[in-house]
C-alpha cells in the first residue's frame, strides 16, 4: 500500500526535513541569506586553504572499531571546568550573529540550554550579556574577550559577565590584526550591512531574510552600545575596527592582568603550536583552545586536529584541551576525543544553521551532532567518552 507523508505546514520544519548534514544546512543557508551575509559566515582568509583543511584533516583519520562490546547503553556526558555537559561540545563565540537571524545569540543560547552544553558570547556579539543570561538562565555560559586598547572597557565587560553568572572566559589570541577575508573585501562587508542598490536587489531575492532583518531593529555590538564610539551604530568594516580598537601589543604578561579581573577558568583561544600550549600552561591558564579562528585569520595555519596529540603529549593533564575548527559530524567529535581533546568547539555550523532555519535550525544541528556522536560510539564499541582512547583512531597511511 502506498503511504504518503503528512504535509508539514511549518515552512522551516519543511525545509529542515530535507536536510541531512551540515553541508545541506550550508546550502540552505546559502539560498536564504544575502550573498554578503553568507560569505561573511562561510568564508575564510586569503586562499581559504586552512578553512578547507580544518575539516578535511578529519578525513585523514580512520577508526579501529571494536565489536561486540554491548553498546546498548551509551553515555556521552562529561564535565568541563567542573560543570556537567551532556556532550563534549561547546558553542564558540561568533560576531555579528544577528545578521543570520534577528533573534541572534538569544536563539543560539536557548538551543544550547536545551541541549545541555556550554555556549559562548562574543565581545562582538549582537545581544547583550544580560539579555542572553536571561534567555538561558540554567545553562553554562562563557564569555569571550579580545584585548581592546581600551582596557577599562574590557574590565567592565568581564565584570558584567561575572555578575550575570558566566562561568568561563575565552581570551582570543589570534587576532592582533584581522585576517584578509577576500570575500568580504570584494563585497565591502560592513556592520551594519550598508543599504545600497546591490543590497536592495539581494534583499528582494531573499524575502524571508529581508523581512526578518527589517522588523528586527538595528544591529549593533550590543555590549558596547553607548560605551564606545564604534558600537556598530555606524557602518564599519571589521578589518578597520580591529586595526583601530584591538591592542596589537597583547603579550603573555597580560594574562596576569586578566587574572586580576576574572577568577574563573581562562581559555586561550587561538593556540597553534606545541610551544605556545606549553607556555600557556606555564602561566597557569585552565584551557588551551586549539584554534585558527575557523581558517579566518592566518591562511596555512596548522589544523587544530593535527595539534591535539602533540599538545596532549607535551602538557599531559595540566590543562583542558578544546579543539575548535572543522568539526562537522559526531564522528569528528569522537576523533578529537580519541586524540586527547577534552571537548570540541564550533561556530560556523551553528551560524549557518541559524541562517538556514533560525532557532529550529540550531536545534537540528545539535541533535544531529548528538546522534552522530552516539552512532559513532555504538559502531566503534565505546560506551562512554572515557572508553574513546588513542587506540580507536589511526592516521591513514
Ligand atoms: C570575528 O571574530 C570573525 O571571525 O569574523
Amino acid at each position: 500500500m502506498a503511504q504518503f507523508d503528512s504535509f508539514e505546514f511549518d515552512s522551516t520544519a519543511r525545509r529542515l526535513k530535507k536536510v541531512a548534514s551540515v553541508e545541506d544546512l550550508r546550502r540552505l543557508a546559502k539560498r536564504r541569506l544575502p550573498a554578503g551575509v553568507f560569505d561573511y559566515i562561510d568564508g575564510g582568509a586569503e586562499d581559504e586553504r586552512t578553512l578547507a583543511t580544518n575539516s578535511s584533516d578529519f578525513a585523514r583519520l580512520e577508526f579501529r572499531p571494536r565489536i561486540m562490546r554491548d553498546v546498548s547503553q551509551l553515555d556521552t556526558s562529561t564535565t568541563i571546568f567542573g560543570k556537567p555537559a551532556s556532550m563534549p561540545v561547546i558553542l564558540s563565540p561568533t560576531g555579528f550573529t544577528r545578521i543570520a537571524h534577528s533573534e541572534g545569540e538569544l536563539a543560539v543560547t536557548r538551543a544550547a540550554e536545551r541541549a545541555g552544553i556550554p555556549w559562548s558570547l562574543s565581545t562582538m556579539g549582537t545581544r547583550s550579556i544580560e539579555e542572553c543570561a536571561a534567555a538561558n538562565p540554567t545553562g553554562e555560559k562563557w564569555f569571550q574577550v579580545y584585548t581592546w586598547k581600551d582596557r577599562g572597557l574590557v574590565e567592565d565587560l568581564v565584570g558584567r559577565a561575572k555578575a550575570a553568572g558566566y562561568g568561563a572566559l575565552w581570551l582570543t589570541v589570534d587576532t592582533a590584526v584581522l585576517g584578509r577575508r577576500e570575500r568580504d573585501v570584494r563585497r565591502g562587508m560592513t556592520l551594519p550591512p550598508k543599504l545600497g542598490p546591490k543590497t536592495l536587489i539581494d534583499g528582494a531575492i531573499h524575502p524571508g531574510w529581508t523581512w526578518d532583518f527589517l522588523q528586527g531593529g538595528p544591529i549593533t555590538f550590543a555590549n558596547i552600545v553607548g560605551r564606545h564610539e564604534e558600537d556598530g551604530s555606524t557602518a564599519v568594516t571589521l578589518a578597520d575596527h580591529v586595526a583601530r580598537q584591538f591592542d596589537q601589543a597583547l603579550s603573555w604578561d597580560d594574562i596576569d592582568w586578566l587574572r586580576g579581573i576574572w577568577d574563573g577558568p581562562i581559555v586561550l583561544k587561538g593556540i597553534q603550536t606545541v610551544e605556545d600550549a606549553k607556555q600557556a600552561v606555564s602561566v597557569g591558564v585552565a584551557g588551551i583552545g586549539l584554534s585558527n579562528h575557523g581558517g579566518r585569520q592566518l591562511d596555512d595555519a596548522p589544523t587544530p586536529v593535527s595539534l591535539i596529540e602533540p599538545v596532549r603529549q607535551e602538557i599531559a593533564d595540566q590543562a583542558t584541551i578544546i579543539c575548535d575548527g572543522g568539526i562537522r559530524r559526531g564522528s569528528d567529535i569522537v576523533k578529537a576525543i580519541a586524540l586527547g581533546a577534552d571537548a570540541v568547539s564550533l561556530g560556523r555550523p551553528y551560524f549557518l544553521a541559524l541562517g538556514a532555519g533560525g532557532e529550529a535550525g540550531v536545534d537540528w544541528l545539535l541533535d544531529f551532532l548528538r546522534e552522530g556522536l552516539e552512532r559513532t560510539m555504538a559502531l566503534s564499541g565505546c560506551r562512554s567518552l572515557a572508553e574513546i582512547d588513542r587506540d580507536l583512531v589511526a592516521w591513514k597511511r
